[in-house]
């Protein structure tokens, strides 16, 4: 099982206790939460609920479980942007900084609570003006800037679901999500700062609009770049001017906690994208929940800083609503990590210096840092120099997150980033489950570098075999065993597909995807997607949405593609295509294919090699065999390959393989 997934082994010899300073200043973290939760689950979920999020009904039943739907704190009403403004506002916290946002090119904004309400409630009020109303889809493409959050608490605020596009997505990605939620506004931004340049944004909603998404009427956009983009009569506003036409005043209204909050779509094992939903009450219930106690929030005083981008779940829960449901200050930056402010760029890229994130770290006095193993692997080989002298000595809590971490990493990150100081929590989780759900727990967990340790409390998995049974030690599937409030409700429009995803493998359990390995000490390490997910820098893709991108080529007449060992990004897309009889195979032609991707899905979905390949490795009934593929992508060793149809195939591709280089 795990095939093709990064190894992670176990190092028993190498334990971090929390550290006994640390222990003692810790918020409220200890035992007793466990305890809590262990002995009556839903006890602790309603007290949970009632103590971090207000509520303006409360709930009279905790959960209703009619597997595989759930339903959490029935009969409550509340709103999600009352709860991450209103209430802090009202309670004298109005100029406690919410966002410390620092623009790529150097610009910054700081941003209040009282600031980021009043821009909430005009820009909800601009929305109803456009005629949108409670149940109403938005979809939201835009660049890590405060309008961001702004148009999602708007939409939250009037009880209009968002959808958030990634802003790497390609206009055929917008079209389908578009489509798909029947959204009727889309909120963008002219373009977006990346790698020193404006990245633009609205030209790819126009295209998409042209392709399709008839449900969309109006277009908001955010003049961030000053691109001066074509703008459409009668569909296109400009942000700055609806603002300011915009009532200032908009009630919060309290929605019902099962209210649809988003919809975020996701890669499964086909090529049609999942909307995951996301209800109010037991979604925000485990955002505010696992965002304290995992990072070991001290809202008073802290300066959190989630490195992730709004576009993925982890930005929804961990920049968006757990911070801001807390009241706790954070940061929010917009474009890459290497890149420097222009004032110490030269002209040559390659020499640009690596000092942005360390910067950022020293300036804001950042306390908790979360991010992803990929950028930590980059780090790790900007080399020793960085973090250059740098102060980094306000960080209490790391945080990392996306895919399996290699112990090496882990160890870098606690010795130079935490200075053997910072507890680290590996937090695993997914779009799907709305928030963490395995993870050491600051101050009580004994961590073990690579390991993401236990299911936090209220939280209860279990690894299985192929035939559902427990697995105590070794390895298997993961699988959570009881339903949680940040649950996802469903699938957009797919009840069905939802079911067979999720529940229908072992039953009465969910079924995560991923491969696991519990050890001695019943630590759970986490081992990757065992299903035909493909893991690249954290970011979902499915082998077979690239397959039907690659197959819409015109020269492309069959493919196959599988995720190969990256050292930095955790898996790379490697493609196999089969040309049509009468192509010519060249460099050139396998470029173009490779770029259709891109073209087709965004960048983050360009294979890092296409090979040109003159026949696939099949089993006699026909199903290509990825684990022969995968073998031949990370240069092992081919196997056993008795059950191919045409044994020669194999030799075929390796001669290929080893002619076609990637990049
Ligand atoms: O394979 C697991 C991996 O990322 C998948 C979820 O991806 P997504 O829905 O995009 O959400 C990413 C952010 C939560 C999981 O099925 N994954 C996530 N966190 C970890 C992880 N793998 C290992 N360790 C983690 N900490």
């Amino acid at each position: 099982m795990a095939e093709g997934s990064i190894e992670i082994y176990e190092s028993e010899d190498r334990r971090f206790p929390p550290p006994p300073e640390f222990a003692a200043a810790a918020l409220t973290n200890d035992r007793s939460l466990y305890d809590e939760a262990e002995a009556d689950y839903e006890a602790f979920w309603a007290r949970q609920a009632r103590e971090l999020v207000t509520w303006s009904t409360d709930f009279d039943t905790t959960l209703e479980w009619d597997l595989p739907f759930s339903k959490w704190f029935i009969g409550g009403e509340l709103n999600v942007s009352e709860n991450c403004l209103d209430r802090h506002v009202d309670a004298g916290k109005g100029d406690k900084v919410a966002y410390h946002w620092e623009g790529e090119p150097g610009d910054t904004r700081t941003i209040t609570y009282s600031e980021l309400l009043d821009d909430v409630e005009r820009f909800a009020n601009v929305m109803k003006g456009l005629g949108l109303e409670k149940g109403d889809r938005v979809a939201i493409y835009m660049p890590m800037i405060p309008e961001l959050p702004i148009a999602m608490l708007a939409c939250t605020r009037i009880g209009v679901a968002h959808s958030v596009i990634f802003g790497g997505f390609s206009p055929d990605s917008i079209t389908d999500r578009c489509e798909d939620a029947e959204a009727r506004l889309v909120i963008t931004a002219d373009a977006g700062y990346r790698r020193g340049e404006p990245s633009a944004l609205k030209p790819n909603v126009d295209a998409a609009l042209s392709a399709g998404a008839p449900s969309v009427e109006n277009v908001v956009v955010v003049d961030r770049c000053g691109t001066d983009p074509e703008m459409v009569e009668g569909r296109d506003h400009w942000w700055h001017e609806v603002m300011a036409d915009a009532a200032a005043d908009c009630p919060a209204e309290p929605m019902d906690s099962e209210q649809l909050l988003y919809i975020l779509y996701t890669s499964g094992t086909t090529a049609k994208p999942k909307g995951i939903m996301h209800t109010t009450g037991g979604y925000l219930t485990q955002a505010v929940f696992t965002h304290k106690y995992v990072f070991d929030l001290k809202a008073d005083t802290d300066v959190y800083w989630c490195a992730a981008d709004i576009g993925w779940v982890t930005g929804h829960s961990y920049i968006v609503y757990g911070p801001l449901a807390n009241g706790c200050t954070s940061v929010m930056y917009e474009g890459t990590p290497d890149t420097p402010r222009p004032e110490e760029r030269g002209d040559d890229r390659a020499s640009w210096n690596k000092d942005r994130l360390w910067d950022i770290i020293e300036r804001y006095g950042v306390t908790q840092l979360y991010t992803a193993p990929t950028a930590i692997r980059t780090f790790m080989r900007w080399g020793p120099e960085w973090p250059a002298g740098r102060d980094l000595s306000t960080l209490r809590v790391l945080g990392t997150v996306g895919e399996p971490i290699n112990p090496e990493a882990w160890m870098w990150y606690h010795e130079h980033i935490g200075a053997e100081r910072c507890p680290i929590v590996d937090t695993w989780w997914q779009t799907e489950t709305g928030g963490h759900m395995i993870s050491p727990l600051p101050g009580v967990t004994t961590t073990k570098p690579g390991s993401g340790c236990h299911p936090i409390p209220g939280t209860f998995a279990e690894v299985v075999d192929d035939d559902g049974q427990v697995v105590t030690e070794g390895g298997g599937y993961l699988t959570l065993t009881r339903p949680w409030p940040g649950m996802l409700r469903g699938i957009w429009g797919d009840p069905e597909r939802y079911k067979e995803t999720y529940w229908s493998t072992y039953e009465g359990r969910y079924f995560a995807g991923d491969g696991a390995r519990v050890d001695a000490d019943g630590y759970i390490w986490i081992l990757g997607r065992v299903d035909d997910v493909m893991n690249v820098s954290g970011h979902r893709i499915s082998t077979a949405e690239v397959e039907s991108a690659l197959v819409d080529h015109p020269a492309v007449a069959e493919a196959a593609v599988v995720g190969a060992t990256d050292e930095v990004t955790g898996q790379a897309i490697v493609g196999y295509v089969i040309l049509i009889g009468s192509v010519e195979a060249s460099d050139e032609l396998r470029e173009e294919v490779r770029q259709h991707v891109a073209k087709k899905l965004g960048p983050t979905a360009r294979p890092r090699a296409v090979f040109l390949v003159p026949d696939l490795p099949k089993t006699r009934s026909g199903k290509i065999m990825r684990r022969l593929l995968r073998n031949v992508a990370d240069g092992h060793q081919l196997g056993d390959t008795t059950t191919l149809a045409d044994p020669g195939v194999v030799a075929a591709i390796r001669e290929g393989a080893a002619e076609g280089d990637g990049d």
